[in-house]
């Protein structure tokens, strides 16, 4: 049998497939008739990913006809608002493929791009990119380890290791690899992990490759990471975040620190969202909080603060040799382009000589808080340039989302797998590019629309 949710919509009933689509939810009624809002919810949106994860039968292909059947209901409906097609560099102000529509949306005030510092289109940047090309092409053709690195990876390795004043730096093809490598790489069956509750998924996914055992403390709770401690002997890691991905906010890392000494843990921090943009020189949360030389395996990415692309770990010189042998996500992978490491570089150069730069996110970041605080808007407890907007409402923030996209704000909805379930929030990002004007006139939109969804007063 294959799941027709368009068979049960008008019966707001449960599905049920043999080949194990979505089971029974309960249907939220939003659309009663004194209900401002009165806008019907697609029983399908009631659904998500993880209803087609598991699925019974012999045939690998037995889940794809039931989540075709719903993802052709909730694209339209808003999932369509993933993977929309920008026409243009990630600026301030983008034009945005419309694929409900086919238009082309233009001029939109952006708040989902990463690209903190607004480095990614600065010209002294393409035209390291542009020189690069000239000199070495497109991609660099090889692993790293055999015919894949340049001079200019080289360079890269040494101008981070200075900025960061650590002893050396291994540089991988993304964040994601970077996690997943350096992770397993160091950790083995029989070690204990222990992460953040609110790890990104490359921490998760390093962990489960690494097949050592695994655990989650409660976000940012030191008691909770010196119980999961606990008991153990054996090699112990513990992985926190400089700034969570999805919140915003930032680990107590003296208090974490401690903790890891007491039941002698090494430490390591995944600052891809803070590196570059916090602490006075620019390195990071560790720096800001003045633990910098306390922590043991210093990770990130260039695709957020620098606008470019890859990852990096940064540490002492033996660790580093060792990841290099035992890294198999650098190893067994094409080296970062040439031309994106030549970016990388400017975009590095110019984040440590222009400290303004910071000044002006910082500053910008105040306002957006202060605006939307003001309003009401329900933004968590972030501390950084990334502002969580907290809807809870897994299904309407496709419309809400959708609605912000149509006036002229482009902004991310998030939900489950990426967040907790009821846990739906627009994932905003502030750059130190955005004019008081983008933010000013972003923040009226998005209040404007929170408001007819009863979000805000
Ligand atoms: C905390 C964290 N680590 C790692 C990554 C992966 O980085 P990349 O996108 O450069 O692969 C991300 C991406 O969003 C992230 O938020």
């Amino acid at each position: 049998m294959v799941t027709d949710m368009s068979e049960s919509k008008s019966e707001g009933g449960s599905v049920s497939t043999e080949a194990g689509g979505p089971r029974a939810h309960r249907r939220v009624d939003v659309d009663g008739p004194e209900d401002p809002i009165r806008t019907a919810v697609p029983e399908a949106m009631q659904y998500d990913y993880t209803n087609f994860y598991f699925g019974a039968g012999d045939d690998p292909f037995a889940l794809l006809q039931p989540f075709d059947d719903w993802y052709s209901q909730v694209e339209p409906a808003g999932y369509y608002l993933y993977e929309l097609p920008l026409h243009t560099a990630p600026g301030t102000r983008v034009d945005v493929g419309d694929t409900k529509t086919g238009e082309v949306r233009k001029g939109l005030i952006n708040f989902a791009s990463y690209n903190y510092l607004g480095l990614s289109y600065r010209d002294e940047v393409k035209e390291a990119i542009r020189e690069a090309v000239e000199i070495y092409g497109g991609g660099s053709s090889g692993s790293p380890i055999l015919s894949g690195t340049t001079a200019l990876h080289k360079q890269l390795g040494r101008d981070l290791a200075a900025f960061k004043g650590k002893e050396a730096v291994l540089l991988f093809p993304t964040g994601y690899s970077a996690n997943v490598g350096t992770i397993a790489g160091l950790m083995r069956s029989g070690d204990l992990i222990v992460a953040d509750q609110f790890a990104h998924a490359s921490i998760v996914d390093g962990m489960i490759l690494s097949k050592a055992k695994s655990r989650f403390f409660r976000h940012n709770r030191a008691d909770d990471l010196d119980r999961k401690l606990s008991g153990f002997n054996g090699k112990k890691l513990v992985i926190v975040e400089g700034v969570y991905s999805m919140d915003g906010d930032v680990p107590p890392l003296a208090e974490l620190i401690e903790v890891c000494r007491k039941h002698g843990a090494r430490i390591m921090i995944d600052e891809a969202h803070s590196a570059f943009v916090f602490g006075e020189t620019g390195k990071g949360v560790a720096e800001d909080q003045g633990v910098e030389d306390e922590i043991d395996i210093h990770l990130g990415t260039f695709s957020k603060s620098l606008g470019g692309q890859g990852g990096y770990v940064a540490g002492p010189q033996q660790l580093i040799n060792y990841l290099r042998g035992f890294s198999r996500s650098r190893f067994f992978s094409c080296a970062l382009s040439p031309a994106v490491v030549a970016g990388i570089r400017k975009a590095l150069e110019l984040a440590k000589d222009e400290p303004e730069l910071r000044t002006q996110l910082w500053d910008n970041v105040a306002h957006m808080q202060k605006l939307l605080g003001d309003a009401g808007v329900p933004i968590g407890e972030s501390t950084s340039q990334v502002i969580p907007i907290m809807v809870r409402d897994d299904a309407r923030i496709f419309m809400i989302g959708e609605e912000m996209f149509r006036e002229g704000v482009f902004i991310n909805p998030v939900r489950y797998p990426a967040v907790g379930k009821h846990k739906s929030r627009f994932r905003m990002s502030i750059s130190a590019a955005h004019t008081r004007e983008d933010l000013e006139e972003g923040a009226e939109i998005i209040v404007r629309v929170l408001r007819r969804y009863g979000i805000c007063p």
